[in-house]
């Protein structure tokens, strides 16, 4: 089976070598727990990989994910330039760019990303939607159905794709039902407070037709590098406290 690769150290490990081509995966967690930071080496990856990169980008600006990027080395302007990647910015809102969304519809989504799958041309494609939960935040009723549809129409279009969704900080759940089990698989970054310090970990949910890991694992963002994934953790249920 063909795996892509994430591009983050020591997390391919922990699913028999990378995300497997064509599926859809959920990348899941609380504010600042590092699901853009993935999403943004998996992008780069991409790149340095040859693939076609699409990335749709709902709460921050396409500037601010290209600096972002940057901070860890990664040049995804010079590969949005090359022709590499298209970064579709939700935000713009149709303000005369080629490459905004006119409203937060999946219809208009789903449309945009195949248009520039089109441009990019033929190919191997990996897809960022960060976020897709923005798509239904007034209507978490239709989650499950908006993303059974998006991953029956850009099926066809050879992508591989994360799905990232926000989980509410007051109940720890998803915004909408259902979206984890459309998804091929799950990856769900957390964080706890720890002898006074947050540490934040990842763990492998659901990786269909794969023998992934089971552990949780501490992650790390270093400002110059980017994420890397730390040791396995061994946590007593009374060294841990929600923030
Ligand atoms: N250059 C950097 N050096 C070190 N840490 C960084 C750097 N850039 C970002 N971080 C860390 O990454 C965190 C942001 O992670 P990220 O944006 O991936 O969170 P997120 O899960 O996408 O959150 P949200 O749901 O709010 O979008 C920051 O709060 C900071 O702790
Ligand atoms: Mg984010």
């Amino acid at each position: 089976m063909e795996r892509l690769k994430t591009g983050v150290p020591g997390f391919d490990e922990l699913i028999g070598g990378g995300i497997p081509r064509g599926f859809f995966v959920a990348v899941v967690g609380e504010p600042g727990t590092g699901k853009t930071v993935f999403s943004i080496h998996y992008a780069w990856e991409g790149v340095r990989e040859g693939d076609r990169v699409i990335y749709v980008t709902t709460e921050e600006s396409r500037e601010s994910i290209i600096r972002q990027a940057a901070s860890f080395g990664m040049n995804l302007a010079g590969a949005v330039d090359e022709g590499k990647m298209i970064i579709i910015d939700a935000l713009l809102r149709g303000k005369g760019d080629e490459w905004s969304l006119s409203d937060l519809s999946i219809e208009e989504l789903v449309e945009k990303i195949i248009e520039a799958k089109k441009k990019l041309g033929y190919g191997r494609a990996r897809l960022v939607v960060d976020s897709i939960s923005a798509f239904w935040l007034d209507k978490p009723v239709m989650a499950r159905k908006y993303s059974y549809n998006v991953k029956r129409v850009l099926y066809k279009w050879d992508f591989t794709a994360l799905l990232v969704s926000q989980y509410s900080i007051t109940t720890g759940e998803a915004y909408g039902w259902g979206l984890e089990h459309i998804a091929d698989g799950v990856v769900r970054f957390t964080r706890r407070i720890v002898g006074g310090q947050m540490i934040r970990m990842v763990i492998i949910e659901k990786m269909r037709h794969t023998s992934h890991d089971l552990r949780v694992h501490e992650v790390d963002i270093v400002d110059g590098v980017g994420m890397r994934i730390g040791e396995p953790l061994q946590l007593r249920r009374e060294d841990l406290e929600l923030i």
